[in-house]
């Protein structure tokens, strides 16, 4: 499958574990984290490796200096490429590494996480996150090529895998009607033979939408952002400690999918099945912190997307289509919160 964007294209290959290594040159160095190290650092024998500490609290400009110093170190050259090999934390420091590294290296992204295979490899966005928020420093480096492997699944932990599907979910509701159906009548596990299958299907929704709007200029790009503007403002409000993303977006889409309802741009009875499907799936659809209405709609407002016209929403026409709805007023979102649960 090819991503064309403004500087180029690259492939997004389809690769069983086995082959993996055959893809990446001996020399090419790898960057990865603790865990996807100690699982499959031994794919990739003969590979220069640095592994850093898991987690989004080290997706920070420390992590991006040890990058920078350790390709330094290692003597990487300008034409020389390196691997990020992880989720979505080390695809975006390693990419912005890549970005930054002699003014821009090419970089492979090897996701390992599936909200990274669905989501987060695919589109060029980099970036580490700052003390003052998330991802505030970042770049758009479009990877060189990238690799998926749906076998390295198998190791994720329960809640990372159901973390991925909210997100393989967002792709059903906003844009895949089939795919909801699909999705409820035969529940997806990390061993089902099916999975490779589901996973292409949501790169190539993420694939049609970054090529048709890279830089997010459309409107086009943000409607992904079903469940998000809710969702990012719970994360925020827990000091991202309490939710994994797509358990906070999980909350988010239930209740963008009432506020739909409530303003008349959803089809009756969307919220009811965003909530049976994504509840299903084990993951949270409500949450307390929905109960402190007035800090949710400041944090929204906050959030580096609302705009002087008020706050915007990807919201659900009808299960499998979307639209961006712009201006809409906190009181709406308080409409939306009453009798919510
Ligand atoms: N660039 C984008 O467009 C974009 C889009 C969405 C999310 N993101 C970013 O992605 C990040 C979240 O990514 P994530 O959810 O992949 O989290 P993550 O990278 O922290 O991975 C989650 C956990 O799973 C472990 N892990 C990874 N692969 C594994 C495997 N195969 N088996 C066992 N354990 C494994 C990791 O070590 C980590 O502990 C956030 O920082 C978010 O901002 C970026
Ligand atoms: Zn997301």
């Amino acid at each position: 499958m090819t991503v064309t964007h403004q500087r180029g294209s690259y492939e997004i290959e389809f690769v069983s574990k086995s082959g993996l290594a055959s893809h990446v040159p001996a020399a090419t160095p790898i960057i990865t984290d603790e865990n996807v190290g100690r699982l499959y650092a031994g794919l990739f024998p003969d590979n220069p490796k640095l592994l850093l500490p898991a987690g989004e609290e080290f997706k920070n400009l420390n992590s991006f200096a040890r990058c920078l110093e350790w390709l330094a170190e290692s003597g990487v050259k300008r034409g020389q490429q390196i691997v990020a090999l992880g989720g979505g934390v080390i695809g975006d420091l390693v990419g912005f590494a890549a970005a930054a590294y002699m003014r821009g290296v090419r970089f492979i992204q090897i996701p390992t996480t599936l909200l990274a295979q669905v989501d987060s490899s695919i589109g060029g966005k980099v970036g580490v996150d700052l003390p003052q928020g998330k991802n505030l420093a970042g770049s758009f480096h479009a990877p060189s090529k990238v690799l998926i492997c749906t076998e390295l699944l198998t190791t994720l932990p329960k809640s990372q895998f159901a973390n991925g599907m909210a997100e393989v979910w967002k792709y059903g509701f906003i844009m895949d009607a089939d795919l909801v159906k699909q999705l409820s009548e035969h529940p997806l596990d990390a061993h089902h033979p099916e999975l490779e299958a589901v996973v292409r299907r949501c790169i190539e929704h993420k694939r049609d939408v970054v090529q048709a709007d890279e830089f997010e200029t459309t409107g086009l790009r943000a409607t992904l952002n079903f469940g998000h503007t809710i969702g990012h403002a719970l994360e925020q409000m827990s000091g991202y400690t309490r939710y994994l993303h797509g358990e906070a977006i999980s909350i988010g889409m239930v209740v963008e999918a009432h506020l739909g309802e409530k303003l008349g741009v959803s089809e009756p009875g969307t919220s009811r099945v965003v909530k049976k499907c994504l509840a299903g799936q084990g993951l949270p659809v409500t949450s307390e912190l929905l109960n402190q209405q007035d800090l949710l709609i400041e944090t929204m407002a906050r959030d580096k997307k609302a705009s002087g016209k008020g706050l915007a929403f990807s919201l659900v026409t009808k299960i499998g289509e979307c639209k961006l709805v712009e201006g809409i007023s906190g009181q709406d979102v308080k409409l939306a919160l009453q009798n919510y649960g």
